[in-house]
């Protein structure tokens, strides 16, 4: 089983970034606690983030036919605003788990809708970085 998980913009940046919104664990502490646990299930699991729209679609267009399984996903802002990254989740149609580190819902209206959620298995949200975790164990027992 291959696992891809897709940080979007400003992600690069946690650690430092809002801690009292985003947390303290910077986004390779995650990913390396990601790898952890996949590795612990014989699973494999590739992290990639990129502050540029296109390239999260391209990475998105490259795991089919990369074999990927399953997708977590923190499109961070482009939640909010990207048709794109929907059309191309959707185009794969490799299951996916929207992630995000706040709850959504109870900060800016802005950010309560996401072109994502309908197309997505589930979404997480609130749980700060064990988020990713629990997602990441849903995909390994699915
Ligand atoms: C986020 C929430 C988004 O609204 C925001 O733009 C982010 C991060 C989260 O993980 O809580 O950058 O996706």
């Amino acid at each position: 089983q291959h696992i891809l998980v897709l940080h979007g913009p400003n992600l690069n940046l946690l650690g430092t970034r809002e801690p009292e919104v985003y947390g303290r664990r910077t986004l390779n502490d995650i990913n390396q606690r990601l790898q952890q646990l996949a590795t612990e299930s014989g699973a494999r699991c590739t992290a990639f983030q990129s502050n540029h729209e296109g390239e999260l679609v391209d990475r998105i267009q490259a795991a089919s036919r990369d074999h990927i399984d399953f997708i977590l996903i923190n499109a961070a802002a482009y939640t909010h605003t990207s048709v794109a990254l929907r059309d191309a989740l959707a185009g794969v149609s490799i299951p996916f788990i929207e992630v995000h580190l706040s709850n959504v819902h109870k900060r800016e209206p802005f950010r309560h809708h996401s072109f994502l959620t309908d197309k997505a298995v589930g979404v997480v949200a609130g749980l700060g970085s064990f988020g990713y975790e629990a997602a990441l164990l849903y995909a390994l027992a699915n």
